[in-house]
């Protein structure tokens, strides 16, 4: 008993878990990227079609082909252990195999459709088609977080996890690594609006107004991680919580709390504080950047919130 209620919540179950949680919040963040990005499909620049290759080809080189293999293993072992999600699981397992086809034919297409189809009907055909990727893998991942968050790896034990511990390689999601996001997929790096992890490095040359859009999808996604964080924190102490079994664990457990507690408020201090400082420093290079460059300054250039 001891050793399968504890097991699946902390240690590298527990780590796990959170991994699979951080990649949700960066795909949510990919696919709102892909959903503005259609709407200027059509446009002349085919600065849009880049980034959406940039998207998919993420999409497919980390995701389909390391996400989903984890939470394929993972959920074969929900399955042996307990039969009741049998059907969710096998669904979800399946949705992976036929939404790595999808992302493929998907990604094919936008590399050959020819420049002068983008604003036609094959153009719009295809943004549908790519619409509609979006919106499963949407569904599809609040389906599996209905799974996570009702604890169903609960039913695991160590040496479950163990297991599923050694099939694993260790990669990475290039999102938690900036310099390796702008080395793979250079035009999806531009449009994430990183400034936010990078003071001092940007090499911006959109107007004003797109680095305010820019920073402001930064601060949701800062937000929507700090919710993801939030809920893992609530979680976690509650499992210690329901683990104390005398005045010595209790104890214990309120110390646990309390510093992941601390941990958790210190994160939702720094982190809004460093949006605002650089956000305010890439608004500003927004603002000066023509200037600096010596470029001639478009008349509608800076207003407002530089000053
Ligand atoms: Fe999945
Ligand atoms: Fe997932």
């Amino acid at each position: 008993m001891t050793d399968r209620s504890t097991a699946g919540h902390q240690g590298p179950g527990g780590d796990f878990m959170a991994s699979l949680r951080r990649d949700h919040a960066g795909l949510s963040r990919v696919l709102r990227e892909i959903d503005a990005q259609l709407t200027q499909l059509s446009e002349p620049s085919e600065r849009a079609r880049r980034v959406l290759v940039d998207a998919l080809r993420y999409l497919l080189r980390y995701h389909h082909t390391f996400h989903h293999p984890r939470e394929d293993r993972l959920f074969a072992r929900i399955r042996r252990r307990d039969h009741a999600l049998d059907q969710t699981l096998r669904g979800l397992s399946h949705e992976h195999e036929t939404g790595e086809r999808q992302a493929e034919e998907l990604a094919a297409e936008l590399a050959e459709i020819p420049a002068r189809d983008l604003a036609g009907p094959r153009g719009q055909r295809l943004a549908e088609r790519i619409r509609g990727y979006v919106g499963h893998t949407r569904i599809h991942m609040r389906e599996e977080e209905a799974v996570f968050y009702g604890r169903a790896e609960a039913v695991l034990n160590a040496t479950d996890w163990e297991e599923i511990m050694a099939a694993d390689d260790g990669s990475q999601d290039p999102m938690s690594d900036l310099a390796s996001l702008r080395a793979q997929y250079p035009d999806l790096a531009d449009q994430l609006g990183l400034p936010v992890v990078h003071l001092g490095m940007v090499e911006r040359t959109q107007p004003i107004s797109d680095e305010m859009r820019l920073q402001m999808l930064a601060l949701t996604d800062l937000y929507g991680g700090l919710l993801h964080d939030g809920l893992d924190l609530a979680r976690s102490n509650l499992d210690c919580l329901l683990s104390v079994r005398g005045p010595g664990s209790l104890v214990r457990a309120f110390g646990q709390v309390s510093r992941a507690n601390m941990r958790f408020a210190g994160q939702c201090l720094a982190e809004p504080s460093r949006w605002v400082v650089n956000s305010g420093a890439a608004m500003v290079v927004a603002c000066l950047r023509p200037y600096l460059r010596g470029d001639e300054p478009s008349g509608d250039l800076p207003e407002g919130p530089a000053e």
